[in-house]
């Protein structure tokens, strides 16, 4: 069982925001391929969260479009990684959060691929249901997030497009068709060695994707990286998210992919992420973890 090989690739960095340069001690994400003998991941830096295509077997899935914006860059991405588009087998979001879902329906359209979704995203899409938030007190901790991001605005083509998916309010309508349901601890269809995990917590339908031989683990927002790799302070349950982390931590993982900041690495890297205070502030020893 080898580590995966870490290659920067730089021709793939957008502009990095100000704000992200002088506020994340992490610095802002960077492009960054992981190369493994059965699988490939490339991290793009997008709007509001970090975009990753997968490789497997010739197939390719793009895992969270924030804004429509990100759609060039994961066009450069799949050029970069000599993947046609044509081989994108799902556009996939993690959780229905804006930041991460705005692009989806742009992205599955521009790519014509379905739309990937854990069981609990799926379930709120077919009601028409909006995800529950935090309350309103919670969700300021967002903002210190928000900053360390590069405080980005919302793009003219997200308030166009995005807008119905990813807020409080949204029912989440996509337009795309809608493709394959991904179940806790169960394959993710096409891609060999993927097995998909709800990792509810952050929000009540949050999933992870893991490769066990790779030992590269997707986070979405279950792990972030503003400040060396933290879990992540923006709670919907902060019981469900205690079991989330008793599960991440107990796999194997040498490289983690934050919905936010730089790729993290090294061998048990999710047993030395820190906890944060209600700030993002880093809790005192002996809170940690
Ligand atoms: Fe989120």
């Amino acid at each position: 069982m080898s580590s995966p090989q870490l290659i920067d690739v730089p021709e793939l960095a957008p502009e990095p925001a100000i704000a992200a340069r002088l506020s994340a001690p992490a610095g802002p994400a960077r492009p960054l391929l992981i190369r493994h003998a059965d699988t490939s991941v490339l991290a793009l830096p997008g709007r509001y969260c970090v975009v990753y295509i997968i490789v497997a077997a010739g197939n390719a899935a793009i895992v969270d479009v924030g804004s429509a914006e990100d759609v060039p860059l994961v066009s450069a991405g799949l050029d970069y990684l000599r993947v046609s588009p044509s081989a994108v087998a799902f556009v996939l979001a993690t959780h229905l959060h804006f930041d991460h879902v705005m692009g989806a329906d742009v992205a599955a359209q521009a790519f014509d691929a379905p739309l990937a979704l854990g069981r609990v995203s799926r379930l709120a899409v077919e009601s028409g249901s909006p995800i529950h938030w935090p309350r309103r007190m919670g969700t300021l901790r967002a903002i210190p997030g928000w900053v360390m991001q590069g405080a980005p605005t919302i793009s003219g083509s997200d308030r166009a497009r995005g807008l119905r998916f990813g807020f409080p309010w949204s029912t989440n309508r996509f337009a795309s068709r809608l493709g394959p349901v991904l179940d806790h601890q169960q394959p993710v269809p096409g891609f060999d060695g993927w097995t998909a995990l709800a990792t509810p917590g952050h929000s009540s339908d949050s999933i992870c994707l893991h490769h066990a031989d790779a030992r590269i683990l997707i986070a979405g927002d279950s792990v972030r990286n503003f400040r060396g790799g933290e879990w992540n302070a923006l709670l919907d349950s902060a019981q469900q998210y205690e079991s989330t982390k008793a599960l991440l931590r107990s796999l194997p993982v040498s490289v983690a992919c934050p919905g936010h900041g730089p790729v993290l690495a090294g061998d048990g890297v999710l047993s030395r992420l820190a906890t944060m205070g209600f700030w993002g502030t880093r809790q005192a020893t002996g809170k940690t973890g």
